[in-house]
Formats: C-alpha cells, structure tokens, sequence
C-alpha cells in the first residue's frame, strides 16, 4: 500500500481542502487515515466499524485487549455512543472540551467490542485541533485513533514521526504540523465512584478538582510497575515510549545532576558507547561531550518539556544513542504526565544522586 501525505493548511483551516473529502471517503470504506491533534498525531479509523478497529490493531501491531479513544466534533455525538452521562462528565465536558481530555463512559451497543479492547465501557474524547475536527465530521463523526506509533515506539508529535513508523501500512497521512502538547490526552474514569485520572495529561488533578472536587489517582500509575496492581487503563501496563538505547533520569540537586551526567557520558565513552543527554535549555553548553545532547527548552515553559519529549527520544534513536541520561523535569502542571512518560521510557530506572 502507498502511504499518501497531504500537508493541509492550518493558519487558518480551509475546510473546502480536498484532502477532508478524501480521508472521509477513506474512512467510510474501511481504511485508515493518520491526523494531527494538539496531544499527538491519533492513527483514525471508523470507530463503529468493527473492522476498522481491526486494520488499526494489526497496523500498530498493538494487542487488540487495548481499547481505542473515540474522537468526536461535537457534544451531540457522544448519546449515542454512550450508555448514559454523569453529570460530572457534563461540567468536564463543559471546562476542557474541546481539548486533550478523554473520559471513560458504559458504552452504548453501537459501539463495537472490537474497538473497546472487549470492555463495556468506551473512552471518548473531543480534541481542539481544528485539522483532526474537520477530519472527523468528513468521516462521520466517530472515529477510533491510538496514537499513530508503531507499538512501543514514543508516540508521533509530527507528520515525519507518523511516515516513519505507518509508511506502506495506512492509506493517507494529514499533516498538520507540530502537537502544541505533545503528550496523550489526561484520561479520566467516570464509571466508578467517583472520577479517577487513569493516564496523567496536560489537564492536571488540580485543574479537574477545580470543576468537580476530589479526584483520585489509578494507584497503578504513580509507582513503579507491580505486577499484582492492575492499572485501569488496558494500555498503561505496557512499556510503551521506549527509546532504542537505555534511558536512566537523573534525580538530585542541579549540581550533583550535572556531575553525575559529565562521569557518565566519560566512562560510556570510554567503553565504546554512544551517549545522549536530555535537559534544559540552561544546562546544553555543559554536556558538549555527549554525542547527542536534547534541548527540553527552559525549565520554566511545561509546554515546551512536553513537546518536544517524544521528538528528543526518536531523534537519540536515529542517532544510533546506547545510554540516554535524562534530568527529571518536576513541573507544576505536566510534571505528573511528563514524568509519568519519562519512567515508563526509562522503565522506572532512577539514579538518585
Ligand atoms: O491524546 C490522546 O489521547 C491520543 C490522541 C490521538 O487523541 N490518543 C491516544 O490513544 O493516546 P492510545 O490508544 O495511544 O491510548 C489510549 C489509552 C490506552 O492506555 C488505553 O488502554 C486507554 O486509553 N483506554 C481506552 N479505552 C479505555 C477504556 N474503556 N477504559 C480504560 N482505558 C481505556
Ligand atoms: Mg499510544
């Protein structure tokens, strides 16, 4: 299969583009459309399809007990896929949608199992990014979009990262430029007794408890992997975001960090290793030895941490990186979601200093 490209406008959206009649015509046969959203690039097939759901498993290689987030464009088409709505999901939906919140409902029978992994409850979302909403009203209003990765792979923050890893496996790529986030939507359970963050997002505990009171955390998602805590999210279990080389985060003060970091870029070197190094934009000119050093941007501007991270990971994979060092990057409002990436990236390897 050729993988078609189509760079689409987005300053402003020209919904009259072409390319919108054609990946609606794509999805509405059967096939699978790859789009920009303002978290990550989402690989979209039609979410009540249930063999859509199947091509969109096979072409990530993602093990199908892995339930897809539903995308929708407008309020009104979240009824139907629903079994019914809590009224805290109204006042969240009110707050952060559109934007990079997923909320977990009971499903409707209109939703196949093959997209929800096999459960009775459906994750939907409503992103803010103009392309993917124009995309999914051209397709029919429900579409099923994992990130648009190979399985384990850092997820795509750009159209480049998507032809990478989907080339020859998915009909047509919409490229619209760079995910203003770059980490996965916050995805909050409302089946349960009360709301409880399943994966941690740019929609902080703090910002949700502001609209709806107390929020709990999956206590499987904070510690390091137990494999008797089963995290509520089918997809956290997985190693997911993994860099090729082995990536350890350096934790401790600025100074025994960056000492820490110079020894270990040294005695690499020194046994042949390729080193990589992710930091701020303040400590760059210190690490002039490593052969990759990523730039995260100044400590001060989350959102440029968290765009860049999956880019920095790829780019030390395409510079053949054997031992990546990575500073942690604690910050008030995605430093649970960024941190949360980082540790499954590093597979929970810490070097306290
Ligand atoms: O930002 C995002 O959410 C992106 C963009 C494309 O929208 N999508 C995304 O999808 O990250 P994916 O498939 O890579 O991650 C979906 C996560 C998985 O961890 C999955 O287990 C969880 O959502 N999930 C989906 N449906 C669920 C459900 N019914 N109950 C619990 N977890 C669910
Ligand atoms: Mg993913």
């Amino acid at each position: 299969m050729r993988t078609e490209i189509i760079r689409v406008s987005t300053d402003p959206v020209d919904k009259h583009e072409p390319a919108y009649d054609l990946a609606g015509k794509i999805i509405k046969e059967g096939g699978l459309v790859a789009f920009p959203t303002e978290t990550v690039y989402g690989l979209g097939g039609d979410a009540l399809n249930p063999e859509s759901s199947k091509k969109i498993y096979a072409a990530k290689g993602r093990p199908s007990d892995n339930p897809l987030i539903v995308h929708i464009a407008e309020l009104e088409a979240l009824d139907k896929i629903v079994d019914s709505v809590p009224k805290e999901a109204l006042k969240l939906a009110e707050a952060f949608w559109p934007g990079p919140l997923t909320m977990v409902f009971n499903k409707s029978d209109l939703v196949p199992k093959t997209t929800t992994g096999g459960l009775d409850t459906v994750a939907v979302r409503m992103p803010s990014n103009e392309v993917a909403l124009e995309f999914i009203k051209a397709s029919g209003g429900y579409i099923a979009a994992p990130s648009a990765n190979l399985s384990g792979r850092p997820s795509p923050t750009l159209a480049e990262h998507v032809y990478e890893d989907m080339k020859g496996r998915i009909e047509l790529i919409l490229d619209g430029g760079a995910c203003t986030i770059g980490l996965e939507s916050t995805i909050v359970d409302l089946t349960g007794d009360g709301p409880m963050i399943l994966r941690p997002g740019y929609v902080s505990k703090k910002m949700l408890e502001e609209v709806v009171g107390i929020v709990t955390v999956d206590p499987a998602i904070t510690g390091p992997m137990d494999p008797s805590v089963h995290p509520k999210a089918p997809g956290m279990k997985y190693r997911h975001y993994a860099p090729k080389g082995s990536l350890a985060i350096v934790s401790g003060s600025e100074d025994k960090v960056s000492d820490y970091i110079l020894k270990a870029i040294g005695s690499d070197k020194a046994a042949g290793k390729k080193v990589g190094v992710i930091t701020c934009s303040s400590s760059v000119g210190k690490y002039s030895a490593a052969d990759f050093i990523g730039d995260a941007g100044i400590r001060e501007d989350e959102v440029t941490i968290s765009s860049r991270l999956y880019d920095l990971l790829r780019q030390c994979d395409e510079n053949n990186i054997d031992t990546i060092y990575s500073e942690e990057f604690d910050t008030p409002q995605l430093g649970m979601a960024i941190m949360n990436r980082l540790m499954k990236a590093a597979g929970h390897t810490i070097i306290k200093v």
